[in-house]
């Protein structure tokens, strides 16, 4: 079963997509977390890509569609959780055309829904550790000691796409690009999207979650 994962900046992606993941024995792609790790290295990949994210634009398609083809060539026969990709009509397609390839489908799209207030409020909450990928918020979950990784102890940073103007930005390119992409979905791939709220409490989410991939696949805990 391959699933995507589909919402705004801040919508809980990273966050579901981690539990979902474990939960459903899937592996779980973030296109957004593949790019970050090229940015740390420094690779020439990372330096082009930083631009745009720094800039909270999308980062051109030829570029996400070399790291997800890398990733599923490398991967195996489990199901992925797809988080933050696609989010444009060619990248969505180019999936479909990939999967194809491996005898596969997307089988749901999860939509999570949440007002953009609540998002940009939650993203200036957003911290995170770079040691060991733990994700906190200051707002509705706080690290036991303010900015230390309650797992491993290293100091938490934010994410450099995270202030208030760039989220803004991010939010109306969800809005023009990636949003449209639901139609495609529904109308064109015959895809089964499902839309859960996403503004109530994280066990919440994950509870409905849970609910409508449950009976879609089959060995889960
Ligand atoms: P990416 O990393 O994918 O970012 P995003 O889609 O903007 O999503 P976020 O990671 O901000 O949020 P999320 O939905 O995962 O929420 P999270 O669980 O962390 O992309 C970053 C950039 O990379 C893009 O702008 C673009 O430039 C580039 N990029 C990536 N993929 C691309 C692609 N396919 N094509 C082109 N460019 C691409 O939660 C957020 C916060 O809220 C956390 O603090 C969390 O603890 C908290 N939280 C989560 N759930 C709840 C809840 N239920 N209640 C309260 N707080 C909650």
């Amino acid at each position: 079963m391959d699933i995507i994962l589909f919402g705004p900046p801040g919508a809980g992606k990273g966050t579901q997509g981690v539990l979902l993941a474990e939960r459903f024995h899937l592996q779980r792609l973030s296109t957004g977390d593949l790019l970050r790790d090229a940015v740390r290295r420094g690779t020439p990949l990372g330096q082009e890509a930083r631009r745009y994210m720094d800039a909270g634009e999308l980062v051109p398609d030829e570029v996400i569609l070399g790291l997800v083809r890398e990733y599923l060539q490398a991967g195996g026969e489990q199901g992925v959780i797809f988080d933050g990709f696609p989010r444009t009509e060619a990248q969505a397609r180019a999936l479909d055309q990939l999967l194809a390839g491996l005898g596969r489908r997307i089988g749901a799209v999860l939509v999570l829904e949440v007002p953009d207030e609540t998002l940009v409020r939650r993203i200036s909450g957003r911290r995170s550790c770079p040691a060991c990928g733990a994700v906190y918020n200051v707002h509705v979950d706080p690290p036991a000691v303010p900015g230390r990784c309650d797992r491993c102890g290293a100091g938490l940073v934010g994410r450099a796409d995270d202030d208030e103007a760039t989220v803004r930005r991010r939010l109306a390119v969800y809005q023009a690009q990636t949003a449209p992409l639901l139609d495609y979905y529904e109308a064109v791939a015959g895809t089964p999207v499902r839309r859960v709220p996403g503004d109530r409490a994280v066990e919440e989410v994950q509870r409905a979650l849970v609910d409508l991939l449950a009976p879609q696949v089959p060995d889960h805990a």
